[in-house]
């Protein structure tokens, strides 16, 4: 059998002030994944420049850890048997002229309003997930979820 991949999505400030927005992303989210944990937090903009760390230095990542500490996210950690690419693939592209134009039915071509405010984040990699829910949710582990918790979701 194969096993279930787990990423983290995040429903971006602007997304979940959006009752449109939030609520079809989020039937989306529970039709097509198991939702294995969700949270909604606000971050300081310190706590959003760590998890964005990759992109320090960038010239958008202080419009992206201000953006990002304005308000609630909506944390959803799911689970598919290739969570990552399907999470992704739903998202388009992140340059919002892209998903406007190339994807006009993705999450981002319906809902993203710039390059910034592109409604969701996903994990790009497992190594990347597993960092980003232990971020967030520090006591979810993974060994318990591969051996006991996934298996009842089968
Ligand atoms: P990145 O990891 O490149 O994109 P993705 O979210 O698709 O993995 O960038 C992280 C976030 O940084 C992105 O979702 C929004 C912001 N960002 C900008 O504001 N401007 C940009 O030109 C890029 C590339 C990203
Ligand atoms: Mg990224």
């Amino acid at each position: 059998m194969e096993k279930l991949q787990l990423t983290l999505a995040i429903i971006k400030p602007h997304a979940v002030k959006n009752p449109v927005a939030v609520s079809y992303i989020r039937n989306v989210i529970k039709n097509r994944f198991v939702v294995v944990r969700t949270r909604r937090v606000i971050l300081d903009a310190n706590e959003a420049g760590d998890f964005y760390q990759e992109h320090e230095g960038k010239f958008f990542f202080n419009r992206l850890v201000t953006f990002m500490a304005s308000g609630c996210i909506d944390l959803h950690v799911i689970a598919h048997k290739n969570a990552i690419d399907l999470w992704r693939r739903m998202l388009g592209p992140t340059k919002v002229y892209k998903a406007q134009f190339q994807e006009p039915y993705s999450l981002r071509g319906m809902f993203g309003i710039s390059d910034t405010r592109n409604v969701a984040h996903g994990s790009d990699s497992t190594v990347s997930a597993e960092r980003e829910i232990k971020f967030f949710f520090p006591d979810f582990s993974f060994y318990e979820w591969h051996n006991n918790d996934e298996l009842r979701y089968r």
